[in-house]
C-alpha cells in the first residue's frame, strides 16, 4: 500500500484560509473553533451499497417524525441520537430503529468517527450553528427547513457547504420529492396550464400555534414565525413552479388576536413579485382554517398553481390524508358564431386528457397511471380502469409513498453516491433568504428587495 504522506503546504495554507474566513463570517465561538480543529477536514465517503451510519439531533416532534420514518428506508442505520431535553430523547429512542445511543450534547455525537451523516430537527436558531459544526465535523447533512435565521447564516453557510462539495448538504423541504409536485412541475413545464402567471398559497389555522412557557416558535428571537415555519415549504413550490426567485417582497403582518405574550406575527398576508410579473400571492391566519380548494373537502393549507390555460390545485398528504392534485383548464374565451355564444375549445393540451367542460377538475396522472407504449393488454385495460374511476370520483390517485420517505432515503442515496439533493444547499438558501426577506417587509412596512440579502450580514 502506498504510505500516507501530508497534503503539500500551500493546500494546508489554502485549507486553513478557508477555515479561517469561514469561521470569521460565521462568527464562530472559540469553543466550537476548538472542537472542530479535531474533526476530520471531509468524512470519508463510503463505497456504493454500503450502510449510512447516522445520527438525529434534535429528537423533538419532527426528530421523532424522521425516526419513525426512518423506518421504513433501507440502506441506513441509526447509531445515536441527541437532544438536550431528557423527556424527547427517551421518546425519540422509542421511535428510533437500531437501537441507537442517546447523548445530550450534539458536539459528543458529531465527534463519533462511525457517524458518516446528520439528520438535524432543532428550533430554527440553532439550525445554523449545528449545521455548521456538523460541516466542520466532515458529516454529511441534512438540516429542517428553514435552513438558517439570519443573513450572515446565509452566506456563511453557503461558504461553508462550498468549500466542501464532497460533504452531502440537503434541507428538509419534501414537497421536492412528492411524486404529485413533479408531476405539477412536469405539466407546467409541458405547457399545459399555459403561461404560469400566479401561485396562491394558504397554510390557515384555527387557533394556531397555542402559546405555552419557552415554546420557541412564538419568540421572535429564535423563530421566523408563520413565514419560516409554514410559508417556506410554499414560497419554494412558487419559486419552483416559476423556475426563479422573486425580485421583491411586500406584507403585512400582526399579532392582531392571540395576544398572549408572543412576538412572532398570529396571521401574515404576504406577495412576492417574480421576474416577468408572476406574482404568488400568500395567507398564513390563525382564526379560520377553511381551505377554498378541493371543494372545502380539505383545510389548512395547499397551493393553486394558476396558467393562462388551466390551474393545478395540490397538496401534501398528512398521516391520515392523502396528497391531492387536480387539474382544471380553462373555459376558452366566448366567441360569437352565427348570433350564438359559443366558448372556444380550451388548450389542445387540455382536450388530451380532458372528458368535461372548462371548470371540470381532473386529477393529476401519476407516472404509474400514465399509459405507455411498453404497457401490456392487461396493464393498460387496469389503468384505463383507474383513471374512469378517478374521472367519477370513484377513486383518488395516491403517491405510491410519503414523500418524507422519499426525501430520508435520497438523502442516504446522495451520501453513498455523492448525486446532489433535489433540496440542496441553494434551495434552502433561497427559501431562508424568502423568510428572512419577507418578515423584514412586514416589520418595517416596505417593499424589499431580494438583492438586499447580498448587502445584509457582511461587514462594511
Ligand atoms: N419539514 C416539515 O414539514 C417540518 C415539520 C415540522 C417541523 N419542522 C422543522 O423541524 C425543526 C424542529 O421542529 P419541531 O417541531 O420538532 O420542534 P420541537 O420543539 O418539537 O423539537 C425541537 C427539539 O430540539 C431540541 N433541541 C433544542 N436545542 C438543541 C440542541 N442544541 N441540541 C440538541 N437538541 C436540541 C429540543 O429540546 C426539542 O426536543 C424546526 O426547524 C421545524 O421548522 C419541519
Amino acid at each position: 500500500m502506498p504510505k500516507k504522506t501530508n497534503p503539500p503546504a500551500s493546500s494546508r495554507r489554502k485549507a486553513d484560509i478557508t477555515r479561517r474566513e469561514a469561521v470569521k463570517v460565521a462568527g464562530v465561538t472559540t469553543a466550537a473553533v476548538a472542537m472542530a480543529a479535531g474533526f476530520p477536514r471531509i468524512q470519508k465517503v463510503r463505497a456504493a451499497n454500503s450502510t449510512v451510519q447516522y445520527g438525529v439531533i434534535g429528537t423533538g416532534g419532527r426528530g421523532q417524525y424522521h425516526l419513525k420514518h426512518f423506518k421504513s428506508v433501507d440502506g441506513g442505520k441509526c447509531v445515536a441520537i441527541c437532544d438536550i431535553d431528557d423527556a424527547n430523547l427517551k421518546k425519540g429512542l422509542g421511535e428510533a430503529p437500531d437501537n441507537p445511543a442517546a447523548v445530550k450534547d450534539y458536539r459528543e455525537l458529531l465527534g463519533r468517527k462511525d457517524i458518516d451523516a446528520v439528520v438535524i430537527a432543532t428550533p430554527l436558531y440553532t439550525h445554523f450553528p449545528i449545521t455548521r459544526d456538523a460541516l466542520l465535523a466532515g458529516k454529511h447533512t441534512f438540516c429542517e427547513k428553514s435552513l438558517v435565521f439570519k443573513a450572515d447564516e446565509v452566506h456563511a453557510l453557503r461558504q461553508l457547504s462550498n468549500d466542501r462539495p464532497k460533504q452531502v448538504m440537503q434541507v428538509g423541504l419534501q414537497r421536492r420529492y412528492s411524486e404529485f409536485y413533479q408531476t405539477a412541475k412536469q405539466m407546467v413545464e409541458k405547457g399545459m396550464i399555459g403561461d404560469v402567471t400566479h401561485v396562491y398559497a394558504q397554510w390557515n389555522r384555527n387557533p394556531g400555534w397555542v402559546y405555552r412557557k419557552n415554546n420557541w416558535r412564538l419568540d421572535k428571537t429564535k423563530s421566523g414565525g408563520l413565514t419560516a415555519e409554514l410559508a417556506s415549504h410554499q414560497v419554494d413550490v412558487a419559486d419552483w413552479m416559476f423556475g426563479h426567485h422573486p425580485e421583491f417582497v411586500v406584507g403585512v403582518g400582526g399579532i392582531d388576536y392571540h395576544k398572549d405574550g408572543r412576538t412572532v406575527y398570529d396571521n401574515i398576508q404576504l406577495i412576492f413579485r417574480y421576474p416577468k410579473g408572476q406574482k404568488m400571492m400568500y395567507s398564513s391566519i390563525s382564526t379560520n382554517k377553511h381551505l377554498c380548494m378541493f371543494g372545502g373537502t380539505r383545510t389548512e393549507f395547499g397551493e393553486v398553481i394558476m396558467g393562462t390555460q388551466g390551474t393545478i390545485e395540490i397538496t401534501v398528504g398528512t398521516d391520515n390524508e392523502p396528497a391531492l392534485g387536480l387539474w382544471f383548464y380553462e373555459p376558452g374565451p366566448k366567441v360569437e358564431t352565427a348570433g350564438k355564444t359559443k366558448e372556444k375549445a380550451a388548450a389542445s393540451s387540455a382536450t388530451l386528457l380532458s372528458t368535461g367542460r372548462g371548470g371540470r377538475a381532473l386529477p393529476i396522472l401519476l407516472a404509474k397511471d400514465q399509459v405507455s407504449d411498453q404497457d401490456g393488454f392487461l396493464s393498460k385495460e387496469m389503468k384505463f380502469a383507474r383513471r374512469w374511476l378517478y374521472s367519477k370520483g370513484v377513486m383518488t390517485p395516491e403517491e405510491t409513498r410519503n414523500p418524507v420517505d422519499i426525501q430520508l432515503d435520497a438523502f442516504l442515496n446522495s451520501v453513498r453516491t455523492g448525486k446532489r439533493p433535489l433540496a440542496d444547499l441553494e434551495v434552502g438558501l433561497a427559501d431562508s433568504t424568502a423568510v428572512i426577506l419577507a418578515n423584514l417587509a412586514m416589520d418595517e412596512g416596505r417593499r424589499v428587495f431580494f438583492d438586499e440579502i447580498n448587502k445584509m450580514g457582511k461587514k462594511a
